[in-house]
This record gives structure tokens, C-alpha cells and sequence, in this order.
């Protein structure tokens, strides 16, 4: 394919049956309106690889000798990475003041602590966790195990959460404060603190693949943000299945503020506090009803 040549045109067949191997292998839905997303993020890819039409990508995709690593280049040219630290503050208030202290609490015996933040891009999101516990837990982080672990789909994203080096625009809502005490600034860069950053560590994971979460044990808190917008019910609702599974009785979930667990059959309360979508196991809320 020469360098002026255009993408490939993808047929409303070829789209069906992409549409259905991205389904099947990750949950991403894309729906009859989102063809020309796919076409445009995956164009890219046919023209890296000279190929010329979509039913042999198809099959290099399904049946070439380096499947497996295509899937992962296609995951990484398909999701959308969008994140910053400290997003949605309000929310992330609810974690550090009211959640946090509660679990720390319940946890004082064996001072330990687990946090999965799940679908977490470029590791914002688990960093910002990392930095909330810092401040909660101060000089008794020492005597306490803590463990936070990033995880996405996507190779690629974690392989720059890894670095911790980030610009401005992932820096967009941090106050002045927290990048002074959390951060080095590097020329156009802001290096994440060793020592916040030695608190968590990444791992590839796909959310489709429940018996894979099992690997990790159980958490006490589990963000779960701005991915299962891209997912239909069936399964958004396997995904916070195995949430449940994988969260403490007195764990809890914290899911994207314009998510909701409402059309799902799943065995989650919200909780009682006004800004942050939290939920708690049911039966289980007490503790935080306590607290708010
Ligand atoms: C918009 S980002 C959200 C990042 C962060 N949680 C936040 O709220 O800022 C969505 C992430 O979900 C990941 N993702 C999509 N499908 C996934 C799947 N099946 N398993 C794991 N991660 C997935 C994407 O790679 C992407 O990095």
C-alpha cells in the first residue's frame, strides 16, 4: 500500500464480524452508530501492517501465527485512554474522608491494605490512590502493608503508567499542593514521588476474564472507572459480578459518576454518601451508614 493511498473501507459485513471477535474477546460493544470509530481506529492499523482489506485482517487477526499480539496492538489502537490524577474529585473525597479511614479502622489488626483499580489507563487513577493513602495513613504507612495494583487491556498504557512520568495534561485537575508533594518536575515532565510510586504495580488484565481476576484474592476497595460505558449489560453485569466476588464483605466499589448499577441484577447497595457513585456489598453498608 503506498503512503497516499487511503484507509481501507470496511463493509457493514466486515464490521459485524470485528465487531463481534472485539466483543467475545474483551466486552467492548460497539454499536451500529460506532462503525466509523472502528474504521478510523483500525484504518491505522491496515496501513502499518500493508494490509489492504479488512477480510485479511480479519484472518490475521483470527488465524495468524502472531494472533495473540495482534490482539493486543488492535486493543491498544481500539480503547480510549482518557484519564487524569484526581478525577472527578468529589468522588475521590469520598475515598479519602470517608471510605479510607473506615477500612484503615476495620484493617488495624492485620494492617493490611488492598486497592485494584481496574481498567486504569496510563496509572493515574491508582497513582492518585496511592497518594490519597500517603496522606491517610502518614507515618503509619510504614508498619502496614499496603497494595495497590493498577490493570488495563491495554500494553501499552501500562507500559507508560510503569515510567510515572506524565505531562500537564494529565496533571489538569491537580492542585498546586499535591504536585509540589507528589511530584519532580522534570522539564516538560512530572515525575510521580518514589516512594508513592513504589506502592503500586501494573498488571495486564482483561475485565472479560473472571477466572483471571481470581488471581489477585480479595480487595478492599475496587475503582472500576469510565470503562463500563463501553461494555452492554450482559457484560457490565458479569463484570460486577465478579467484582462482588473479588471484594471483601465489608469491601467497596467505586464505579464511574455517569455509570449505574440500576439495570443491573447484581448484589450491590449504593451507599448512603452524596457526591461519589460507591457501592457496598449488600447486606454489608452498615459500617459506612456509621460513618456518613
Ligand atoms: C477511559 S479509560 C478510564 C481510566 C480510569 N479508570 C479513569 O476513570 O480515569 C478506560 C480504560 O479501560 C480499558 N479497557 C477497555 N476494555 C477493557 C477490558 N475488557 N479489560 C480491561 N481494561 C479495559 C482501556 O484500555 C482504557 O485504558
Amino acid at each position: 500500500m503506498s503512503e497516499t493511498s487511503t484507509d481501507p473501507v470496511m463493509s457493514a459485513a466486515q464490521f459485524d464480524r470485528l465487531r463481534k471477535i472485539i466483543y467475545d474477546r474483551s466486552g467492548i460493544h460497539f454499536p451500529d452508530n460506532k462503525k466509523y470509530v472502528l474504521e478510523s481506529r483500525l484504518g491505522r492499523r491496515l496501513q502499518e501492517l500493508e494490509i489492504e482489506d479488512y477480510d485479511q485482517y480479519i484472518s490475521f487477526l483470527t488465524m495468524g501465527p502472531y494472533k495473540d499480539d495482534e490482539f493486543q496492538e488492535m486493543f491498544n489502537k481500539i480503547t480510549i485512554n482518557e484519564t487524569s490524577f484526581f478525577r472527578n474529585e468529589p468522588q475521590l473525597d469520598v475515598f479519602e474522608k470517608q471510605v479510607l479511614p473506615r477500612i484503615i479502622e476495620a484493617r488495624a489488626a492485620t494492617k493490611r491494605l488492598r486497592l485494584w483499580s481496574a481498567a486504569c489507563s496510563s496509572g493515574e487513577e491508582p497513582y492518585s490512590l496511592a497518594m490519597m493513602v500517603h496522606r491517610c495513613l502518614g507515618l503509619r504507612l510504614m508498619d502496614w502493608r499496603v497494595e495497590i495494583l493498577g490493570t488495563d487491556i491495554s500494553e501499552k498504557v501500562l507500559t507508560s503508567a510503569m515510567e510515572g512520568r506524565y505531562t500537564d495534561y494529565s496533571m489538569r485537575t491537580t492542585s498546586p499542593m499535591v504536585k509540589s508533594r507528589y511530584f519532580k518536575q522534570d522539564g516538560p515532565y512530572w515525575n510521580v514521588d518514589p516512594q508513592v510510586k513504589q506502592m503500586v504495580h501494573f498488571e495486564v488484565h482483561n475485565l472479560k476474564d473472571r477466572l483471571a481476576a481470581k488471581r489477585f484474592g480479595k480487595w478492599d476497595v475496587i475503582f472500576c472507572r469510565n470503562v463500563m460505558i463501553y461494555f452492554d449489560d450482559a457484560m457490565r453485569e458479569q463484570v460486577v459480578q465478579t467484582f462482588h466476588d473479588q471484594l471483601e464483605n465489608d469491601g467497596v466499589l467505586f464505579i464511574g459518576h455517569s455509570e449505574s448499577l440500576r439495570t443491573l441484577k447484581v448484589p450491590f447497595e449504593q451507599m448512603p454518601t452524596p457526591q461519589g457513585f460507591c457501592y457496598a456489598k449488600q447486606g454489608c453498608k452498615q459500617w459506612m451508614t456509621k460513618a456518613a
